[in-house]
């Protein structure tokens, strides 16, 4: 039983925004491939999906902080040709801020967030730029844009992701394959508890479901958005930021130091 939409490949499909993707993709057609540790849970999802929809649901368990799992669920990406559509989610916050945080729970969230993804998407977007189609999807989070809050190794680890989605669309442009970043603002999933935290900390006019985050992050995808943002109801808020930075790209390299910088030492030598 196969679809004519190919095999999507979800990391994190057990719960949250993960397990929604698996849903709404399968409800679009799409045979899944899901990644997580826990087996029980991705079994349980993988059937109710594949008696729903008659799709093919298949299971692949991996710790993707673990050298060994990350690559098996790289080689997948590298050698079967029926995957369509990475959905790059699997992810993990720590409790507390960067210096409270416990520096072995960092070490762990930098390789979910940073070290996986990007194995996981150089594999993805070079299988589907050979086929010259394909879509990635990488979620990071609003958290990349804040600098003022919450942990900085999660914030950067966010802001990474939306960086290496950036340059792969730039890379990637005509090749026939399509990169999103998502960029969620709080939404209602386990990850707080997870991390020792609760959703309750967070005023609820800040929380979104989670299947109203996904369902927006796919219209944004089905109008070829590169970048999308849930909540942010005013577009032009992130257009004016980004036209600000590339209009500062020109100015960032230069041969000599900004004026602002250049008398000092021979004035404080007197
Ligand atoms: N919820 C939010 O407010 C929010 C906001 C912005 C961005 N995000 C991002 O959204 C993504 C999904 O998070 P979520 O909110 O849906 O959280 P979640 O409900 O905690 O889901 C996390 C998923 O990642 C999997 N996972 C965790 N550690 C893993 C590991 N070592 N190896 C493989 N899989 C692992 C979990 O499955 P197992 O436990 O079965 O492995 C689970 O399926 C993350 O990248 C997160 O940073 C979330």
């Amino acid at each position: 039983m196969s679809s004519s939409q190919g095999f999507a490949l979800i990391t994190g499909a057990s719960s949250g925004i993960g397990a929604t993707y698996a849903r709404r993709l399968a409800a679009r057609g799409y045979d899944l491939i899901m990644v997580a540790r826990d087996r029980a849970r991705l079994e349980t999802l993988a059937q109710s999906l594949q008696q729903q929809h008659a799709i093919e649901v298949r299971i692949l368990r991996a710790d993707l902080t673990n050298a060994e799992d990350l690559q098996r669920v790289e080689q997948e990406l590298q050698n079967n040709a029926a995957i369509t559509l990475l959905a790059n989610n699997a992810g993990m916050s720590v409790d507390g801020e960067f210096l409270d945080a416990d520096s072995a729970r960092i070490q762990a969230m930098l390789a979910l967030n940073i070290l996986a993804p990007t194995r996981l998407a150089h594999a993805a977007g070079n299988a589907f730029r050979a086929r010259r189609r394909g879509v990635i999807i990488n979620v990071a989070s609003v958290l990349g844009l804040m600098h003022e809050m919450f942990n900085g190794a999660y914030n950067g680890s966010k802001s990474f992701v939306l960086t290496l989605t950036r340059s792969m669309q730039r890379e990637l442009a005509n090749s026939g394959v399509q990169v999103q970043a998502v960029l969620p603002g709080a939404t209602r999933t386990e990850i707080f508890d997870r991390s020792g935290k609760s959703i309750e900390e967070i005023p609820t006019h800040m929380v979104m479901e989670v299947e109203d985050m996904v369902d927006a992050a796919l219209a944004g995808l089905d109008a070829g958005e590169a970048v999308t943002i849930p909540a942010l109801e005013d577009i032009a808020l992130w257009q004016d930021y980004d036209r600000a930075r590339g209009t500062m790209v020109p100015y960032l390299s230069l041969n000599q130091p900004a004026s602002r910088y250049r008398h000092s030492e021979a004035d404080a030598q007197g």
